[in-house]
């Protein structure tokens, strides 16, 4: 076992199942104190189940580690500071939130109706936001106290919000919204010595068993798509090793291990005089592009 993370303080959030759980787990066996938080949801976000969370602090118990449950909904905006406090009140000071609850509710656009959208985009936004700013809040009430920390966000977007895939306008715009909140929040934290950097997994849990990918998937390809893939990567930037890191989105999976590079302006000319002249400016701007890029991060093509 590795200590990589030895006495770091790590709320995980939905971490009553799948990638969350594997986070847990393996930052419990680093030697983190870990709030396993989670709501108990179905994959679409309804319902409640607190023993999802009370059997993942069961496990780190019994492996010998130190964790405690909290059930707060992360989105709601008095939870996600409980869950907060929960951390500091227990044991007495916060290093590491991973925010990685999240749910699914796919629909194509012309079918998705308002819930299937406010739930998506309340989950993963606002829950990653909430618990962020709590989280930011306690760690610069320390610096203005004459603390100092060394502090992570690991936040999880997806290859959805990354490049994009149908069916999910809502879940990909959540997910995009995430990629670019990590590099905003990155920029603000950093005086306070907090990281914030996301994860963009591929990992088989019951998020994606039914595709046809995972349904297919022999052994190994099993056994390279485990979420415990993901966990090593968590703990990596959990750790006190990488304070440097910022700001950055990592594809992550047995399978691949990748750098998401963000938005940048492609190519350039200056404004037109004449609103006849946009036609020949924009096409050869076009032709001159990039493509966007496929669900694997490839030129997409035409
Ligand atoms: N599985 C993949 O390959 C994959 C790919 C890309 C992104 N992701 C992202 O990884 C994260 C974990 O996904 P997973 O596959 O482990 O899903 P999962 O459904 O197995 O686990 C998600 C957990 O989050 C909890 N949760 C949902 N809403 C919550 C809330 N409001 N407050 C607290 N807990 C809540 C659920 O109860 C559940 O236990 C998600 O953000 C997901 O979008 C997963």
């Amino acid at each position: 076992m590795g200590e990589l993370c030895r006495d770091r303080v790590c709320i995980v959030t939905g971490a009553g199942r799948g990638i969350g759980r594997a986070h847990a787990l393996l930052l419990a066996e680093h030697g983190a104190k870990v709030v396993v938080n989670d709501i108990g949801s179905a994959v679409d976000g309804t319902g409640t189940d607190t023993s999802l969370a009370e059997a993942t602090v069961a496990d780190i118990h019994s492996a010998g580690g130190t964790a405690v449950a909290n059930h707060d909904d992360i989105a709601d905006w008095e939870g996600a500071q409980r869950l907060v406090n929960a951390a500091v009140e227990t044991y007495g000071g916060l290093d590491v939130l991973v925010n990685n609850a999240g749910i699914l509710r796919d629909r194509v656009l012309v079918n998705m109706t308002e819930d299937e959208w406010d739930g998506v985009i309340r989950t993963h936004l606002k829950g990653t936001f909430a618990t962020s700013k709590w989280a930011g809040a306690y760690w610069r009430e320390r610096v203005k106290a004459g603390e100092s920390n060394d502090a992570r966000i690991i936040n999880t977007t997806s290859v959805s919000g990354l490049y994009g895939n149908l069916g999910q306008t809502n879940y990909g715009a959540a997910k995009a919204g995430i990629a670019i909140f990590t590099q905003i929040a990155a920029t603000e934290l950093g005086r306070y010595g907090v990281t914030v950097n996301a994860l963009a997994p591929l990992a088989l849990t019951r998020m994606n068993e039914g595709l046809p990918q995972m349904v297919e998937a022999d052994d190994e390809e099993r056994e390279r798509l485990s979420t415990r893939k993901i966990a090593e990567v968590a703990v990596w930037l959990a750790s006190a090793g990488t304070a440097d890191i910022t700001g950055r989105v990592f594809e992550a999976s047995g399978e691949i291990l990748a750098i998401a590079e963000g938005w940048h302006r492609g190519p350039t000319a200056p404004g037109v005089d004449s609103e006849a002249d946009l036609d020949g400016v924009l096409r050869q701007l076009l032709a001159d592009a990039r493509p966007n890029a496929d669900i694997d991060g490839q030129d997409l093509e035409e």
